[in-house]
């Protein structure tokens, strides 16, 4: 159980991505009502617009956006490496043009801090360098030691609130030893959480999995641990396997976007012409509002059409079966079940690996 300034959230979680302060096509109540408990909001793209000052002025991001539960931030070092144009990395921090009007901006430890404050943050995270894949031992070495000296900073720069906590980020690539190494820094330093940085950027999942075997354990079993960016529903039951209490990814959402479901029988694509006339529903087992009230026919109509309520309701459908699946998975834990809670999910796919 993570506690919170904003509420109790049973673990192991799926945590939507609320990047620029909504839940992509999603009402909050529309996110509560699939049982996400916590939600992740962006560094990056929030003080670029609307800007940390005026969130903050206007009673933090939990009032802005109507979202009660807690929400951690990322810190926007990931971001500003993936979207941001002309980035120029020192030992201070990352300088970047916005990828949104090219205006100057720059990010360092203290001020991504002080910007995840004025959001309003439960759980702030550490400005870090994501890794690129692949990279170099002495590569790889090398952006983990200064994401651990910047750690360092944030801490010192994080003002202790009770309900909420600093996590750090262990990065190291796929390297064992500068994954220990990383682990051993930020252990020293000391915070409320630990993160898996670095990981789903192209290394595949066997590879992620032998970091998750070498990292977790090496981590304090009573603070939770957060796989950042991960991942479909099979990496989500492996990574839980091996201790994984935290998750976010853009995948239920953006997929549902493009009108990619994901099931209890594996993947399907709605745009595809065989659902054109298929009056069934697209999950029979699904509580959501696009399985109990349309068919697969509709929401096929829907995509062709390019109707936006196509996107919300597939939206709606991936993020149900994420919070179901992670309801199952903390189901079977609770009773000591895990594996066959597990395979119960695993041989469902089988049909249609994603
Ligand atoms: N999201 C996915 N991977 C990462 C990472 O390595 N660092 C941060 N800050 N966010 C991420
Ligand atoms: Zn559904």
């Amino acid at each position: 159980m993570l506690h919170t300034a904003h509420g109790e959230v049973p673990t192991p979680v799926f945590m939507p991505v609320g990047t620029a302060g909504t839940v992509k096509a999603m009402t909050a109540d529309a996110v509560r009502a699939t049982g996400a408990r916590m939600v992740l909001g962006n560094t990056y793209h929030l003080m670029l617009r609307p800007g940390a000052e005026r969130v903050a002025r206007l009673g933090g991001l939990h009032r802005f956006m109507d979202w009660r539960g807690p929400i951690l931030t990322d810190s926007g070092g990931y971001q500003v490496m993936s979207l941001s144009e002309l980035r120029e990395m020192d030992e201070g921090g990352v300088t970047f043009r916005s990828h949104l009007d090219g205006t100057r901006h720059r990010l360092t430890p203290e001020r991504s801090v002080e910007i995840q404050r004025l959001l309003g943050a439960d759980i702030a995270m550490c400005l870090d360098e994501c890794t690129p894949f692949p990279a170099t031992e002495a590569e790889a070495a090398a952006s983990m030691r200064l994401s651990m000296r910047w750690a360092a900073r944030c801490r010192a720069a994080f003002l202790p609130r009770p309900g909420h906590g600093l996590f750090g980020i262990v990065q190291g690539g796929v390297y064992p030893e500068l994954r220990a190494e990383s682990v051993a820094a930020l252990t020293a330093i000391g915070f409320e959480g630990y993160a898996i940085g670095g990981l789903a950027v192209g290394e595949g999942q066997a590879a992620m999995f032998a970091v998750l075997d070498g990292t977790l354990p090496l981590l304090p079993a009573d603070r939770p641990r957060y796989l950042m960016g991960v991942g479909t529903p099979a990496d989500l039951v492996g990574a839980v396997r091996r201790g994984v209490d935290m998750f976010d990814c853009v995948i239920p959402t953006r997929s549902g976007r493009t009108g990619r479901a994901y099931t209890r029988r594996g993947v399907l694509n709605l745009r595809n012409a065989c659902h054109a006339e298929d009056p069934g529903p697209l999950d029979p087992d699904c509580p959501c509002p696009a399985c109990r009230n349309h068919s697969r026919a509709y929401l096929h109509h829907l995509f062709k059409a390019q109707e936006m309520l196509g996107p919300m309701l597939l939206t709606w459908h991936n993020l149900q079966y994420y919070q179901d699946l992670m309801r199952e998975l903390r189901a079977g834990i609770l009773a000591g079940r895990f594996e066959e809670a597990a395979a119960a999910a695993e041989a469902g796919w089988a049909a249609a690996p994603d």
